[in-house]
């Protein structure tokens, strides 16, 4: 298939693409580098020892898309583009809103006129917000709590018109819940900007000590041990639901909302014990209160994954944080540690 990556070169995107690869599909990824950097695809070459088109621009750019479209006349899009900040999304809402929703909103357009009718969504477990029931399952209701949430939950509401609109047109929309790890090369992995505001990565800083220590956000949620517990999952079965999704959407017409989680929780200090095992480093921690817009559970019903695109999670808390550790001791500034 001829599919167009959107925001290819972050963290999903560049574990997403060696699997695009290895099935021998051809790729095209856009991305304007705001929060990635151009290495990551550059080692993805170099690990699938296979080629594929590379078009720097951005979204909201709809000349730049048309060209793009004209020029790979793709025949599906897996779309990652997009601002993932909590915290800046409050800072900046509009934004958020922009470039996630309207810059969306004009890569539907031009793929409508291209006759482009498949489409794999990055959304977020985040769009469910305070769980009613857990394991949260498709049908829960969806209540982000943030406009980073909202910004995932209204695109998918525009999809699920759209796609209701154009007959045999084909849309999955993938609710992430906590992407961690990293390939187990150690060539690629999650680089964020800053000082990180997710768990993994943080940890990983502390390990290799660009960090002091780690801040446990609240030590007496209703839990087995009073920190919050997530559905972490490795970011290699997450890349292998995008294989699986885009060729359901290949099969199958129609929108429909996936999970990808592994259906079991890990509570933060769970968590810092599994990654002291992994990488032989102490993690000195502190507890404070809890963080605002935090919920103390966050788990996948992953039976419609299984049922509707084949696919389960193999990787274990244990793997994901030996691969996180082995790509931030390779890279313990990231892609800048070699550029
Ligand atoms: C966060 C976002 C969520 C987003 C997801 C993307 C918030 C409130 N939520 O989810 O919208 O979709 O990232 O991956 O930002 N923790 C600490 N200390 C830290 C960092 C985290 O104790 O320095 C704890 C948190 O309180 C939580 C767990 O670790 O219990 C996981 O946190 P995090 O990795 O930030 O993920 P989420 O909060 O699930």
């Amino acid at each position: 298939m001829k599919i167009l990556v959107t925001g290819g070169a972050g963290y999903i995107g560049s574990h997403t693409l060696l699997q695009l690869l290895g099935a021998r599909h051809e790729v095209l990824v856009i991305d304007n580098y705001s929060n990635s950097s151009p290495e990551a695809l550059v080692r993805v070459k170099k690990l699938a020892g296979s080629g594929f088109k590379i078009c720097e621009g951005d979204i909201l750019d709809t000349c730049f898309l048309n060209t793009v479209f004209t020029e790979f006349q793709p025949e599906a899009v897996i779309h990652f583009a997009g601002l993932k900040s909590v915290g800046d999304s409050n800072r900046d809402p509009l934004e958020y809103y922009t470039r996630n929703v309207s810059g969306s909103i004009g890569l539907f357009r031009c793929m409508q006129q291209h006759n482009c009718s498949r489409i794999v969504f990055s959304s977020s477990a985040t769009v469910y917000g305070e769980a009613n029931y857990l394991p949260y399952d498709e049908a829960h209701s969806l209540s982000p709590t943030n406009p980073y949430g909202r910004t995932k939950f209204f695109i998918e509401e525009v999809i699920r018109d759209w796609v209701r609109s154009w007959d045999g047109s084909s849309a999955v929309l993938l609710r992430y819940f906590n992407p961690v790890g990293a390939d187990s090369s150690g060539l690629i992995g999650e680089d964020p900007t800053g000082t990180p505001s997710n768990l993994l990565p943080f940890v990983s800083q502390v390990a290799v000590g660009r960090l002091d220590k780690l801040i446990v956000f609240g030590d007496d949620y209703n839990t087995r041990d009073g920190s919050g517990e997530r559905d972490y999952i490795h970011v290699e079965d997450l890349a292998r639901a995008h294989l699986a999704a885009i060729e359901y959407s290949w099969e199958n017409s129609g929108c429909e909302a996936i999970n990808v989680g592994t259906g079991r929780g890990a509570t933060v200090f769970e968590t810092i014990e599994a990654f002291e095992r992994a990488s032989g480093c102490k993690i000195p921690f502190q507890c404070a209160p809890r963080r605002a817009g935090d919920i103390a559970s966050s788990i996948a019903s992953v039976r419609k994954a299984e049922q509707l695109l084949g696919w389960k999670a193999k990787l274990n808390l244990e793997q994901m944080c030996q691969t996180a550790w082995n790509w931030q001791k390779n890279n313990p500034y990231g892609y800048v540690s070699t550029v």
